[in-house]
């Protein structure tokens, strides 16, 4: 067998091997069963949510996983921002007066890129901007972060799951490593979840949300976490998750948002959940060990 042919079936064999034994075995979760904490938003307590300055803070805090919302401009570039309009966390009003009312999708990335989306949360944040996907994965990856990742109002902008996974691809975050570690893609869309799942079956997702159990079957299809609300959460709801498997054979994960304060922390910790999404990560954090 030529050297070429050899080093094409290992490569095959170790794709193959990916797929069967992914690098953590319970996906976002801590193997001592304390709850992984992820920075919503980055760490919005403490920077402008969505942000570059966001990761920063979730890094200097020590916090692995960053949670954040994508959505398309006019022209197609995918950028990490919250509401569907640009008027809470920029200074788009004033900038473009006369383009009410303000939505994403009207406008090009250039236009974005000269808001300012820092001093609504503090002066002292003025002129960070709002970053392309691009900008947020790259830093993201230098921080050595891991990144739950949120589809936004994927029906306002079809072909979004495509658009990610090639940006994800370009940036190589759809290697071994980052699909069976560091990446988590989730939407509070169901069919959103189900699309990146048969476009690229090794990356895991979460549906947002909490369905009826006796929907849970259908969803561990394609779905490898549900991540609810912790406001209506029970820890027989979260037993009743854990025992279905997804589709990479590990049992479903409940990564639960957005818990603000040490008593709801420990209280969902209670409940078994596998994560707990904060905007004060290391409150979170100190209250469950
Ligand atoms: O990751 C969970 C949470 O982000 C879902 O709600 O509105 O903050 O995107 P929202
Ligand atoms: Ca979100």
């Amino acid at each position: 067998m030529h050297a070429r042919s050899v080093t094409a079936s290992i490569t095959a064999l170790l794709g193959a091997a990916a797929l069967l034994f992914p690098m953590s075995p319970a996906g976002a979760a801590d193997t001592s069963g304390t709850p992984v904490v992820v920075a919503h938003r980055g760490g919005s307590g403490y920077a402008p949510e969505n942000t570059l300055a966001a990761v920063d803070r979730a890094a200097a805090l020590g916090i692995e996983w960053v949670e954040n919302d994508v959505q398309r401009t006019k022209d197609g570039t995918l950028v990490v921002v919250h509401d569907d309009d640009l008027r809470r966390t920029t200074d788009a009003e004033e900038v473009f007066p006369g383009r009410s009312p303000w939505k994403v999708k009207d406008f090009t990335a250039a236009e974005i890129a000269r808001l300012d989306a820092g001093s609504w949360f503090s002066p002292s944040f003025r002129g960070t901007r709002v970053p392309t996907l691009e900008q947020f994965v790259r830093r993201v990856e230098r921080h050595g972060q891991k990144l739950l990742l949120e589809i936004k109002n994927p029906e306002l902008y079809p072909g979004i799951e495509r658009d990610t996974l090639k940006v994800l691809a370009n940036e190589g975050w759809l290697d071994r490593q980052h699909v069976g570690d560091r990446l988590v893609v989730q939407s509070f869309s169901a069919a959103s979840v189900r699309t990146v799942h048969e476009l690229k079956p090794a990356v895991r997702t979460g549906l947002l949300g909490k369905p009826p159990v006796g929907d849970l079957p259908g969803y561990a299809a394609f779905a490898d976490q549900i991540n609810p609300s912790y406001a209506s959460l029970t820890s027989g709801y979260v037993a009743a998750v854990q025992s279905f498997r997804g589709p990479h054979g590990s049992p479903l994960e409940v990564l639960t948002w957005t818990v603000n304060d040490a008593a709801a922390a420990r209280r969902v910790a209670g409940y078994g959940v596998d994560g707990i999404i904060s905007n004060v990560p290391d409150v979170v954090r100190d209250a469950v060990g």
